[in-house]
């Protein structure tokens, strides 16, 4: 099978390598991909917001999968797109509809899922600015500290944590009034703060039935013992060493089962990932938030660990059997770190040429913002390149992760050298 895979990210060149390893694809190629996917595939330049390209390449090329890795194609109906055109009738697309994608698109809409299919969560209301003052009285009966949520997607920075109630009111008024975050924050809901330990579970559902992947811890913050500004991903590691069967049980029933009838029940177009971000209050998950793809460096380690043909499961979600499959995870521990541009998450330098690969041993990278430039290959964006190892348990496979990524060189290195530093007592 000829297998389209959308996106140019670490995410991307993970899944690529796990696709690649199936006995069932022929060829694999990836639009636009990084100098790391065009060593497990063909990269072609393609724009993923312009979909009548996507579609002449899918003929002309024979293409019978299309796997999107990042959520903007899906919030933009990309799956919509191919499923109203008959010549596309057979083709697999991995990903939910423009509808179902809303799931991530609109914080609103994901919370009032989350009610009406009883998903624990934290207790909100949205505002807009018609009834500011209404949002005023909300965040008075709350207590410190209080989160504001932009309701529209806006590049992972759409989310406020704020400890005093005078300046939680102000930054409710600069999105509501002064469009802080443009469209997307002309709507804003505000939650009570949960205190507790993050992780995310990923699903692959075909909108009624699911299979669940390894879970994975992300460290988001740019600075070690989490702190500084949000980044999309730093590290991540899998399994999570504190998620017992207790908890394990829990997630299940009380947060992935629900969400799945949901799917079902509301008559989801829905065949691809959902990314279930939860927070861990007292040994009980709640959703922070769901995302309709994987996650960036989550996928990192999950591909890792998957031990089954990621082919068939796909072929399975987009046909709607995923009760007929069954993913089959390693014994093992994976782990990686993302090496980043100086100055990242605010403004970085591109084209720094990158040493050391042919140093690095037992583990795996996956690149990330990276750019083949002949017989070199240079830095091309924040995240740079997530190094992955797999050991018998996660202290082991961090060893490996550092080993490696202090052996790869470009002008303005950073990393986090603390991964999994709050999982050590597990
Ligand atoms: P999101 O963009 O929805 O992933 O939110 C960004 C981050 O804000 C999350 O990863 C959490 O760390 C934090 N966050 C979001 N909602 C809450 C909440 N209700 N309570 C505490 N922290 C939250
Ligand atoms: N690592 C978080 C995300 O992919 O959204």
């Amino acid at each position: 099978m000829n297998i389209l895979i959308l996106g140019s990210g670490g995410r991307e060149h993970a899944i690529a390598w796990k696709l690649k390893q199936s006995k069932k694809t022929s060829q694999l190629f990836i639009a636009p991909g990084n100098a790391g996917t065009a060593q497990v595939g063909e990269n072609v330049s393609l724009s993923l917001s312009n979909f009548d390209s996507i579609a002449n390449f899918i003929k002309d090329n024979a293409v019978e999968m299309l796997v999107v890795g990042p959520e903007a194609p899906l919030v933009e109906g990309i799956v919509d797109y191919f499923e109203a055109a008959s010549e596309f009738s057979n083709l697999k697309i991995i990903g939910p509809s423009k509808y179902a994608a809303q799931l991530e698109g609109s914080k609103e809409f994901a919370k009032e899922f989350m009610m009406r299919n009883n998903v624990p969560t934290a207790r909100f209301q949205s505002f807009t600015a018609k009834n500011i003052e209404k949002g005023y009285a909300f965040l008075e009966g709350l207590k410190s500290p209080y989160v504001l949520k932009a309701d529209g997607l806006a590049g992972g920075k759409g989310v406020l944590i704020l400890n005093n109630l005078d300046e939680a009111k102000n930054e409710l008024k600069s999105m509501l009034v002064d469009a802080k975050f443009g469209a997307a924050s002309s709507n804003v809901v505000i939650e009570e703060f949960l205190s507790g330990i993050e992780m995310s579970v990923f699903v692959l559902t075909d909108g009624v039935n699911y299979q669940v992947l390894p879970e994975a811890k992300d460290y988001k913050r740019i600075g070690e013992g989490d702190t500084g500004l949000n980044t999309g991903g730093m590290g991540a590691v899998s399994p999570v060493p504190f998620v017992n069967d207790e908890l394990r049980e829990r997630i299940i029933k009380n947060v992935v089962e629900p969400s799945v009838n949901g799917l079902a029940k509301e008559k989801f177009n829905y065949k691809g990932f959902l990314f279930i971000g939860l927070m861990i209050v007292d040994n009980y998950p709640f959703v922070i938030e769901y995302n309709v793809r994987m996650g960036d460096p989550e996928t990192e380690v999950v591909m890792p660990r998957i031990k089954s043909d990621l082919v068939e499961h796909l072929e399975a979600c987009s046909e709607g059997r995923m009760n007929e499959t069954e993913v089959v995870f390693e014994e093992n521990a994976a782990t990686t770190v993302m090496l980043v541009a100086e100055g990242y998450p605010e403004a970085y330098e591109k084209g720094k040429e990158m040493t050391g690969f042919d140093l690095t041993s037992d583990c795996i990278l996956f690149h990330a913002g990276t750019k083949q430039d002949k017989d070199k290959v240079l830095t091309n964006g924040g995240r740079i390149l997530a190094v992955s190892a797999v050991g018998e348990n996660f202290k082991d496979a961090l060893s490996k992760t550092f080993r490696n990524a202090e052996k790869i060189n470009y002008d303005g290195k950073y990393y986090r050298k603390d991964i999994g530093f709050d999982l050590m007592e597990f």
